[in-house]
């Protein structure tokens, strides 16, 4: 993607319309990410319950969740990360006022061009204008990748948790942030 491009990509609100382009995007791009680490079929129960047109549908109904899009120049859906209100974590149960960025999925061509870093401080922005003070996340430990790109943003590792993806337990890493 040349710079010239990259200055204009832009964000927007998704749309239920938009449910179909999401499911899409996260399925590719959490298989990309994390299929070698789950057998098949387990990887397609959680892609079945997570990334279905239904499930993103769902999501960007949510009155709870701000789900925001990043449009390439053609007017294609390059990614996309949630603002998640509501959901707790004990490592942050002592802190107030804080919300998730749930998820930040980026189209594997446009990986490693300012797409991610622009939806994660669009979704800052917006949590700074909804009151929030810090803003959270859980990584996958093993997702080194994304833990450097978290680190860049400036979260710091506050703690640990286990998840099940597709009945395998895995460990996740939390970062927190103050905005
Ligand atoms: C993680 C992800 C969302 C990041 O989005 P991205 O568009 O690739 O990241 P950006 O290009 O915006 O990079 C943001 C910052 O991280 C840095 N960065 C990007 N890739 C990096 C890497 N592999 N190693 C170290 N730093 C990296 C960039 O240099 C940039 O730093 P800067 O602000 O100093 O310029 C994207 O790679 C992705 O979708 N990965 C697969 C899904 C995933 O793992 N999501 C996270 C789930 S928790």
């Amino acid at each position: 993607m040349a710079a010239a491009s990259r200055s204009l990509i832009t964000t927007r609100e998704a749309r239920l319309d938009d449910a179909a382009h999401v499911a899409h995007l996260g399925a590719h791009v959490f298989t990309v990410t994390y299929g070698h680490s789950v057998a098949a079929h387990e990887l397609q129960a959680y892609l079945d319950e997570a990334y279905s047109v239904e499930a993103c549908a769902s999501d960007i109904a949510d009155p709870n969740k701000d789900l925001i899009l990043a449009i390439d120049p053609e007017g294609i859906i390059v990614g996309f990360g949630i603002l998640t209100r509501g959901s707790k974590e004990p490592c942050i149960a002592h802190l107030e006022d804080y919300v998730e960025l749930q998820r930040l999925y980026v189209s594997t061509a446009y990986q490693g061009f300012g797409v991610g870093k622009i939806l994660a401080k669009q979704l800052e922005s917006m949590a700074r204008e909804q009151g929030f003070r810090y803003m959270w996340l859980g990584v996958w430990e093993e997702n080194y990748k994304a833990q450097k790109v978290y680190e860049k943003l400036s979260y710091k590792l506050i703690g640990k948790r286990d998840f099940v993806v597709g009945g395998v337990l895995q460990t996740g890493l939390i970062m927190l942030k103050e905005l």
